[in-house]
């Protein structure tokens, strides 16, 4: 099981990424050319927050119970028990918190530049939050 939820949340990270990149690029465009904020204008955050709640799952339930860095195991490590969690669960946070702003405003300039900033904030946090190859907690880019 653990593997199994690790080669998951391995994956989903790069969705996590691609979606993040997606949702900046078109709040961006959307605040240079001026245009409307329509319904199609909130796909990219929804899908992110979709991504970013499947990491969360997956990523919880190996921090709770099946990785051996869990806080209920015995192996503490500042990194995987403590750094890298909180820095995932502080992008999750952007991405909601960004979502909900934007859908409370009423003006369009503000909705895309508030998606831009809330999207950016937590595209750079999940960039800091992977493990990337060749930082000392380092893992693979692929699980296979
Ligand atoms: C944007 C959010 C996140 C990203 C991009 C991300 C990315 C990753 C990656 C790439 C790995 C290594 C997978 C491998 O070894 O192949 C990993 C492992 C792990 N992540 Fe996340 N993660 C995120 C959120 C979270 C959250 C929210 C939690 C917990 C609440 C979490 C807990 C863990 C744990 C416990 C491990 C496994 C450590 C081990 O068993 O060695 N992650 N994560």
């Amino acid at each position: 099981m653990y593997l199994v939820v690790l080669f998951a949340h391995s994956i989903v990270r790069w969705v996590v990424l691609g979606c993040a990149a997606w949702a900046v690029l078109s709040a961006r465009s959307g605040m240079r050319s001026g245009r409307a904020w329509t319904r199609r204008a909130r796909v990219p955050g929804i899908v992110l927050a979709a991504a970013a709640d499947v990491q969360l799952l997956l990523g919880l339930s190996l921090w709770l119970f099946l990785s051996p860095h869990a806080i209920t195991q015995g192996v503490r490590s500042h990194y995987w028990t403590y750094a890298h969690p909180l820095l995932g669960i502080a992008v999750v946070i952007l991405v909601h918190v960004g979502s909900v702003r934007v859908r409370r405003m009423l003006d369009d300039g503000a909705r895309w530049r508030t998606a831009a900033r809330f999207y950016l904030a937590a595209l750079v946090l999940a960039v800091v939050a992977v493990p990337w190859p060749l930082a000392g907690m380092g893992r693979r880019l692929l699980p296979f």
